[in-house]
């Protein structure tokens, strides 16, 4: 689609008129939709579970991807040219800049983020931002609307696409919609935190399918809409609210195994494996990767392993630990300020315990590509993953799904972290209780080889049956299911 049919689009979408479709030779198409897209071209650094997510579930299965090229333009927000990579067809937005720092910077990460994550306090409200919000969410209805024929389906991914759905109905779209949460849903009194929560209930409602990482969460969304917006449960527990019926289920986001196996075996090849496995020599070490996020307990990890220093002296200089953290959203300022205090204690752990020939806690400011990850895994001892709140975390899945199961490590995992219901097998820990995640330091460095295994192969089934490929036929069976 050119500019200008963007622009017409648009128009047609914001005068509620019922928008023109694509013709009928694009029957039944899948139209995945999200803020973030990953990037296509091999071995650049991936950017959140997300786009790793939503990419490999689209290489096998084709279909057009539209989302934010991670460009802003000059002027206003415009669409690029379709491109085509494989079987994916690609439509990306470049977005205004006051687009970005209402809609991105603002109301999705300054405001939802920190609420949806259960830290209220963080969130920053303003009316101008959702106006914004909204304002963005009809220019991607637009560009989807733009695209649809009558039985294509539509897939939103995330909070940023809350309001996709109304847009659509709005301009008289009819198709069979869905969204799926990749972010926690919180309890109803912190979603009521947002001034305008029951406008995001509304909207979320004009959605045929939501789908959610846990059962928690989605019983919590079902909670605000059965107490606090005067919905009532159908049998088979499809919900009634706003005047529409809306049905919800849990759909964990899972990984590739064999996969990343294989790109974990295939390390000893690459230059960066060997470097790491060269200076760790004979010692142990400890892997944590993360965007650099407040919800990911990043200082509360670095305080339990400065715990686990003090406490354990014979460790000193045989144990390393590894913490990738690309910086994310470094324009919001609670990113900014969480970045400035862990590079302060990344430097006073070291300079409290480092040696001439050992460096406690090796602190890196920089994404990797995602197959360079998992020859890392596969070397560490332990996995150590401790969220404060998070949707899924896949990084605690591929680290798993890394290791050899001859001689397996340990995954640490955040009973916080929707990846805690299905990986029961871990070490699951408080992330608040650096002393608890000290002494599961301790249990995983000494585990015996057969209870490792023994955890290992029990965390293995689950994921193989969890797999990314299930995720994804198992949320668009369900939206292709009559209502
Ligand atoms: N990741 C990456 N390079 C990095 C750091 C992370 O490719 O340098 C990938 C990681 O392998 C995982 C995703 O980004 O697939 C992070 O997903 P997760 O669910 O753990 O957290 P999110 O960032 O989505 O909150
Ligand atoms: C999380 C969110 C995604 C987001 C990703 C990276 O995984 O659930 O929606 O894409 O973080 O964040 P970014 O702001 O860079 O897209």
């Amino acid at each position: 689609m050119d500019e200008t049919m963007f622009g017409r689009a648009l128009s047609e979408l914001r005068g509620s008129a019922t928008v023109s479709t694509a013709s009928q030779a694009d029957v039944g198409r899948l139209i995945v939709v999200s803020n973030r897209v990953a990037p296509i071209e091999e071995g650049q650094p991936t950017a959140g579970g997300l786009a790793a997510g939503v990419l490999d579930a689209l290489h096998e299965k084709g279909g057009l991807w539209v989302g934010w090229s991670g460009e802003i333009s000059p002027g206003e927000s415009s669409l690029q040219a379709e491109r085509q990579k494989g079987r994916i067809r690609l439509q990306m937005l470049d977005l205004a800049q006051a687009d970005y720092d209402e809609f991105y910077r603002g109301f999705a990460n300054s405001a939802l983020w920190p609420v949806l994550h259960y830290r209220s306090a963080l969130a920053r409200f303003s009316r101008r931002d959702y106006a914004g919000y909204r304002r963005v969410n009809a220019l991607f209805a637009a560009a989807v609307a733009a695209k649809l024929a009558p039985d294509d389906v539509v897939w939103a991914h995330d909070y940023h696409l809350l309001g996709l759905a109304a847009e659509l109905r709005q301009a008289g779209v009819a198709n069979r919609l869905g969204i799926f949460l990749h972010t926690p849903f919180p309890a109803a009194a912190v979603f009521m935190t947002i001034p305008v929560h029951a406008d995001l209930a509304r909207s979320l409602c004009q959605y045929d399918l939501i789908g959610f990482q846990t059962e928690a969460d989605r019983r919590a969304f079902e909670d605000y809409v059965l107490r606090e917006a005067d919905g009532h449960l159908l049998p088979g527990r499809a919900l009634v609210a706003f005047g529409r019926v809306v049905r919800t289920g849990v759909y964990p986001i899972g990984v590739q195994t064999d996969d990343i196996r294989r790109q974990a075996e295939a390390g000893p090849d690459c230059a960066q494996t060997t470097r790491l496995h060269t200076s760790i020599g004979d010692g142990k070490l400890i892997i944590s990767v993360d965007r650099l996020d407040y919800s990911k307990g990043l200082a509360e990890r670095f305080l339990a392993y400065e715990r686990f220093l003090e406490q354990n002296e014979r460790q000193r200089g045989a144990v390393t630990f590894l913490q990738i953290a690309p910086p994310s959203r470094s324009d919001v300022e609670t990113y900014r300020e969480i970045r400035a205090e862990l590079e302060g204690e990344a430097g006073r752990i070291n300079g409290r315990f480092a040696e001439l020939d050992w460096t406690p806690l090796r602190y890196l400011n920089k994404g990797f590509a995602r197959q360079m990850l998992m020859p890392m895994y596969a070397r560490a001892d332990v996995g150590l993953v401790t969220p404060m709140r998070d949707g899924m975390n896949l990084v605690a899945k591929e680290y798993v799904a890394a290791q050899d199961p001859i001689d397996p490590g340990v995954l640490v995992l955040s009973q916080f972290a929707g990846a805690a219901c299905e990986l029961k097998a871990a070490l699951l820990v408080n992330p608040h209780d650096p002393d608890e995640i000290a002494e599961a330091l301790e249990t995983a460095l000494s585990m015996p080889l057969a209870e490792r295994r023994e955890r290992h192969a029990e965390m293995m089934s689950v994921l193989r049956r969890n797999s990314l490929s299930a995720w994804r036929d198992r949320f668009l069976g369900d939206l292709a299911t009559r209502r």
